[in-house]
């Protein structure tokens, strides 16, 4: 099976470009290699390969950058997805697509389900809805993957900050009052073989380790971690602050945005695993030397 990645040099797309080759006949595209705001370059690169899975990991992620420059977040999110769904369609190829728990507005107090309604309240979230809509709208054999607080070696993210700022200093705090789901890269990268099988349908999918958690626990748990792996942080506990004191955010977040897994637990027979055993298993490997 051939396998196109895009935006190989992502924290995502790394990672999948790394567990995916020498299983599969994998030839990835990092930004250098294809800009995806230029059709012109999506053809010159992909018209001549051949391949049965093109995954889109590629994509404008900076949520207050979007916010700032809208016509590029919907040129990367909506529109470069729409054409390669396009490109897809016409070699019969299925197009893997990830898309974000920021879809939703965070009003409800339990997990959204792939059939919640997506009312996105910033313009990255507008822009990865539009994106969903445009590839869905070319082929509903294509598949929408929705992931949440990505997380894994490739590229440092929440958990790197928190863990880096507990090397240097006690005083850390994170907020309490939003919820989500961490996601690790490397569980991604695991069950998404799964998804080459053109049996699955297409449409959308929520993919996220299970549980529940805030921004702070999260980071509790990683200082926790830390110290049982003999990581050297200097922090061990984490303050609690609230969203309405972030002033350095542009743009607004869902205050809860957990992903329901229900869907994937029917397809694959079991749940993602637990976020805190994943958030374990980077820090051991990823900063424990023993
Ligand atoms: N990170 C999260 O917490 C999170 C949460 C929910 C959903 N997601 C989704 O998961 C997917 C992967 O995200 P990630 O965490 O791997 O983010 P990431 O590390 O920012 O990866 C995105 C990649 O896209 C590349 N890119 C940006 N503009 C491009 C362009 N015009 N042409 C080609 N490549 C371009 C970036 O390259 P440069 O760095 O060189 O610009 C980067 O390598 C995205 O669809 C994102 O929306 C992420």
């Amino acid at each position: 099976m051939k396998i196109v990645i895009i935006g190989s040099g992502g924290r995502l797309g790394a990672a999948l470009a790394r567990a995916l080759t020498g299983k599969f006949d994998v030839t990835g595209f990092n930004h250098d290699a294809l800009d995806i705001g230029n059709i012109g370059e999506i053809h010159a690169c992909l018209d001549r390969l051949k391949f049965d899975v093109l995954i889109n990991a590629a994509g404008l992620t900076d949520v207050d950058l979007c916010e700032k420059e809208p016509d590029r977040a919907f040129r990367i999110n909506t529109e470069a997805p729409q054409v390669l769904a396009r490109v897809c369609r016409d070699k019969n190829a299925r197009l893997i697509h990830f898309s974000t728990d920021y879809v939703f507005d965070g009003e409800k107090r339990e997990p959204y389900t792939e059939d919640d309604v997506a009312k996105p309240i910033s313009i990255y979230g507008a822009s990865k809805r539009a994106g969903e809509e445009s590839v869905l709208g070319v082929q509903d054999r294509h598949l929408i993957v929705r992931v949440s607080w990505v997380f894994g070696p490739d590229r440092p993210s929440f958990i790197d900050g928190v863990i880096r700022r507990a090397m240097e200093t006690e005083e850390i705090e994170a907020v309490a009052d939003k919820f989500s789901l961490p996601t690790y890269t490397m569980d991604i990268a695991e069950m998404l073989p799964r998804l080459f099988d053109s049996n699955v349908p297409g449409g959308i999918l929520h993919f996220c380790n299970s549980g529940e958690c805030s921004w702070q626990s999260y980071a509790q748990h990683a200082l926790d971690c830390c110290h049982k792996f003999g990581v050297n942080v200097k922090a061990k506990t984490v303050a609690p602050v609230k969203m309405e004191n972030m002033k350095n955010f542009v743009a607004r977040r869902p205050v809860y945005s957990v992903l329901s897994t229900e869907k994937y637990k029917k397809l694959a027979g079991g749940a993602p695993r637990p976020w805190r055993d994943a958030v374990a298993d980077y820090i051991k490997s990823h900063y424990s030397k023993t």
